[in-house]
């Protein structure tokens, strides 16, 4: 984990401006919402699943830094006033608090058109025309309002709200699982994958990225402002529907086992090579932050 941490870092590193250029202020913030934490969980997606299909890792690096560019954008807006107005992110006050507002929006819409720039420009991407533009399809349309910024939408619709299960389950397919399934299609784009195997690493993906934001819910009940480097229990202050919500801790947890399960079960055709992605849907609910 801590080796592709790295790597994404050093490649993040590289396509970020550096606060020198103008506008200085933009640039120095655009540096602190990526730089300096994270748990790096969706680039690691892209390089397991890339190493599971013998792809290298050079191949993953665009990929890798386009879908965290993506992620650090939507955590800065999601921690907005006018979203989930939250303080602390990553253990340092949020964007909006270390800089002002209008900065962190401009933060968001710079990270977000970055992260095209980096599938659209990396030297490295040696695949064909047609397969970079697989991959920026990919993430458009996983970042977009069929995706992520629509999920989003349906969270902030929601609160007050009292949703049944499968409306809540589609608000967390969209808001967290479709960015989390884009990491893994991205990595398997990058190789010669046929069209079979592609559907069972997808279903891998769609199960892990359910399974992320519900233990995600979990540890905003259970866990600590320290470990968390967020607030905890933010989502009751601001009356979210969570699985704990409506589930109750022991049915989110049994849910989530469930998908795991589920998501590993996923990858019996694969050989040793995926064992990482075992591990990895184990860890996301194993996670303490
Ligand atoms: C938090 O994601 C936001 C969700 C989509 C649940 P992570 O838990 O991956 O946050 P970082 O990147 O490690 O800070
Ligand atoms: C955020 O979900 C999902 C995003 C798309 C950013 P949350 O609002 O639960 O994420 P945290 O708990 O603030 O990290
Ligand atoms: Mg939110
Ligand atoms: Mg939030
Ligand atoms: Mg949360």
């Amino acid at each position: 984990m801590t080796t592709y941490q790295k790597r994404v870092d050093t490649a993040l590193d590289g396509w970020l401006p550096i606060p020198d250029i103008q506008p200085h202020r933009l640039h120095e913030a655009m540096r602190y919402a990526v730089q300096g934490g994270g748990k790096r969980i969706r680039p690691l997606l892209v390089y397991l699943t890339g190493n599971a299909l013998s792809v290298d890792l050079t191949v993953l690096d665009a990929p890798a830094c386009a879908v965290e560019l993506i992620h650090a954008y939507s955590l800065v807006h999601d921690d907005l006033p006018g979203m989930d107005d939250d303080d602390l992110r990553r253990g340092k006050p949020t964007c909006h608090k270390a800089f002002d507002e209008a900065t962190a929006i401009l933060v968001g819409d710079a990270l977000q058109t970055l992260a095209f720039y980096v599938l659209t420009h990396d030297p490295h991407l040696e695949i064909n025309d047609k397969r970079r533009l697989e991959m920026i399809e990919t993430l458009a349309l996983a970042s977009g309002s069929r995706g992520m910024a629509g999920g989003q939408a349906i969270d902030m619709e929601s609160v007050g709200q009292s949703l049944n299960i499968a409306e809540l389950e589609n608000m967390h397919i969209h808001k967290t699982g479709a960015l989390i399934r884009a990491c893994v299609k991205l990595g398997a784009l990058a190789s010669a994958i046929d069209d079979n195997q592609l559907k069972k690493l997808d279903h891998y993906a769609k199960c892990i990225g359910l399974a992320f934001q519900i233990q995600d819910d979990i540890l905003d009940v259970e866990s600590s402002t320290e470990t968390l480097g967020k607030r905890q229990g933010s989502d009751i202050a601001h009356d979210k529907v969570t699985y704990p919500a409506l589930l109750g801790l022991g049915g989110a947890k049994q849910m989530a086992a469930e998908l795991i399960e589920e998501a590993k079960n996923s990858l019996a055709d694969f050989d040793e090579k995926a064992e990482s992605l075992h591990w990895m849907a184990n860890y996301i609910v194993e996670r303490h932050y």
